[in-house]
């Protein structure tokens, strides 16, 4: 990843290792209410912490993740539920394809693509959404601290904003602060944390 930003996601995992589901996650767990054999797709799920947590809930998972330790660490978890519904790939979302899906969870991950990539992943995200279906995760902000890095996507409010257009949004919450990566590196952070439901009007074409 470069002098700026950190690249050994194995000592990410170790850093990270039992941290609890993310907060944008939860809050469209929440907002699914109750209701059994959901279908989630996870972007770059790392070991997992969101992963287990929608696979304890009964949903069947497709992890992606473009690093084998990532997908490693996280079939080997003592918390998977036995007899979870989880499939992994290891592949870089952006090149990936995955069947219609009640939830696109993202967290902290699909910045990590070259602005160029960018929308057709978000298209194809927004494609692969059953009517009714949500996306939670985080965007980087065109003030984060990585800003420059060219294999990273930052993006405005407005474009963020015109990316929600055919969604109806529960949680858009814009963050900037100081602080540590899990590596330990003074960052400053520019963050959208989203959730937003995909409006029922909208068809599926499909996502591949
Ligand atoms: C910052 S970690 C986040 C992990 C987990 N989602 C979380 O919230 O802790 C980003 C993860 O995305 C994966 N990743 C980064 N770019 C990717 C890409 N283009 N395609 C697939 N996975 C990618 C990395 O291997 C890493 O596991």
């Amino acid at each position: 990843m470069g002098s700026e930003r950190d690249s050994d996601w194995q000592e990410y995992y170790e850093r990270t290792a039992g941290r609890p589901p993310r907060r944008t996650l939860l809050l469209a767990l929440e907002r699914f209410g109750a209701g059994k054999g959901r279908s989630a797709v996870d972007l770059g799920c790392g070991d997992g912490r969101d992963t287990v947590e929608l696979l304890r809930r009964g949903w069947r998972v497709i992890a992606i993740d473009a690093e084998p330790a990532a997908l490693e660490r996280l079939k080997r978890r003592a918390d998977l539920p036995p007899g979870a519904a989880l499939e992994t790939r290891c592949e870089r979302f952006e090149d990936a394809n995955w069947p219609a899906v009640d939830l696109v969870n993202a967290s902290f991950s699909l910045p990590l693509v070259p602005p160029e990539r960018f929308p057709p992943l978000w298209t194809k995200i927004e494609r692969s959404l059953k009517p009714g279906g949500r996306f939670s995760g985080q965007l980087f902000g065109e003030r984060d601290g990585w800003r420059g890095e060219k294999a990273i996507t930052f993006l405005g409010r407005a474009e963020v904003e015109r990316l929600l257009q055919r969604f109806a949004v529960e949680l858009l919450e814009e963050e900037e602060s100081d602080a540590a990566t899990p590596y330990g590196k003074p960052k400053h952070w520019h963050l959208f944390h989203i959730v937003a439901r995909k409006s029922s009007a909208l068809t599926r074409s499909p996502a591949g």
